[in-house]
C-alpha cells in the first residue's frame, strides 16, 4: 500500500481520484488552521509552493488536448490583447502561449518568452522558428526577478506557473514594476475547486479565494474574472489605483 501510494505520489500528472484525498490531506494538512505560516519553507500564504516543472516534461505542454481541455482560443479572446503590444509570456516554457500572443500583436508588437529555465527557451525558440514566428525574443529570469523592460509591458499572461514560483512576493513585485500605466496581468491557473482539472496534482491547482489572498495585498487589483474556460479560473489584474 505504502509502495503504491508512494509511486502514485511521484507521477507528474494525475493521478486515480481515488487517491485525491489522501494526496490533499498530505499535501494541504487537516491540521489545526494557523499551524502553517508563512515562514514553513516551501508554503507562501497558506498554500505549498509547487515543483518547477522540468523542461524535460515540455512535450507535455504541446499535447493536442490541451485544446479541449483548456480551449487556449477562449483564453486568448478574453484578454485585452492588441496589435502592436508588448507582451510578455512569463513561465512561456515551450512558447504555446507565447506564439498565440505573437499572431495577435502582429508584426509590429512583441513578445518576450520568459522563464527560468534556458532549456525551456531554447525549444521555445526552436517551435516559433519552425512556425514562421518572428516577433518572439525570449528572456532568462531568475526565481525572483522576470528581468523585464520596467513601466513597459502591455500584457503579461501566466497561464500554469504562478503557484511554482520559489519567490511569489518578489515576482509580484517585480511584475507590477515591469507594466505600463494601464498594464494588464492576466493569470490562468487550473482549478482547485470541483472536479474540472481533476487530472492536475492539487499543489498545481488554485483556488479563488488563495489567488485573491496573494495579489491584492501585493499591490494589485481585480479588474474581472472570467470563469467560462473548461478547466482554469482566468483573472484580470492591474496594478491598485
Ligand atoms: C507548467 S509550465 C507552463 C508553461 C506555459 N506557461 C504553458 O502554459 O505552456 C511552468 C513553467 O514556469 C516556469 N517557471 C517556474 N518558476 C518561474 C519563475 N519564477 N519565473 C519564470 N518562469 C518560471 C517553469 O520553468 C516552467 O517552464
Amino acid at each position: 500500500m505504502a509502495r503504491t501510494l508512494a509511486r502514485t505520489l511521484n507521477r507528474p500528472f494525475g493521478r486515480p481520484a481515488a487517491v485525491a484525498a489522501v494526496v490533499a490531506a498530505l499535501a494541504f494538512g487537516f491540521a489545526p488552521a494557523g499551524a502553517q505560516t508563512a515562514d514553513d519553507p516551501g508554503v507562501y500564504k497558506g498554500r505549498k509552493i509547487a515543483d518547477v516543472m522540468s523542461f524535460r516534461g515540455a512535450g507535455w505542454l504541446e499535447r493536442a488536448s490541451r485544446i479541449q481541455e483548456e480551449n487556449p482560443d477562449a483564453l486568448m479572446a478574453a484578454l485585452p490583447i492588441e496589435e502592436g503590444m508588448l507582451v510578455v509570456d512569463i513561465g512561456c516554457g515551450s512558447g504555446y502561449y507565447a506564439r498565440r500572443m505573437a499572431a495577435a500583436v502582429g508584426p509590429e508588437g512583441s513578445v518576450l518568452c520568459n522563464d527560468i529555465q534556458p532549456q525551456m527557451l531554447r525549444i521555445a525558440e526552436e517551435l516559433a522558428r519552425r512556425e514562421g514566428v518572428t516577433n518572439v525574443s525570449t528572456v532568462l529570469g531568475t526565481e525572483d526577478d522576470p528581468k523585464l523592460p520596467e513601466g513597459e509591458v502591455d500584457l503579461m499572461l501566466l497561464v500554469d506557473v504562478y503557484h511554482e514560483f520559489s519567490e511569489p512576493g518578489a515576482m509580484l513585485e517585480a511584475m507590477r514594476e515591469a507594466l505600463s500605466p494601464d498594464g494588464v496581468i492576466a493569470l490562468a491557473e487550473f482549478r482547485f475547486e470541483g472536479r474540472s482539472a481533476a487530472h492536475i496534482k492539487l499543489d498545481h491547482r488554485m483556488s479563488i479565494d488563495q489567488v485573491m489572498k496573494e495579489w491584492i495585498p501585493a499591490g494589485y487589483e481585480l479588474v474581472e474574472r472570467i470563469d467560462s474556460l473548461p478547466t482554469q479560473h482566468l483573472f484580470l489584474f492591474r496594478a491598485a489605483r
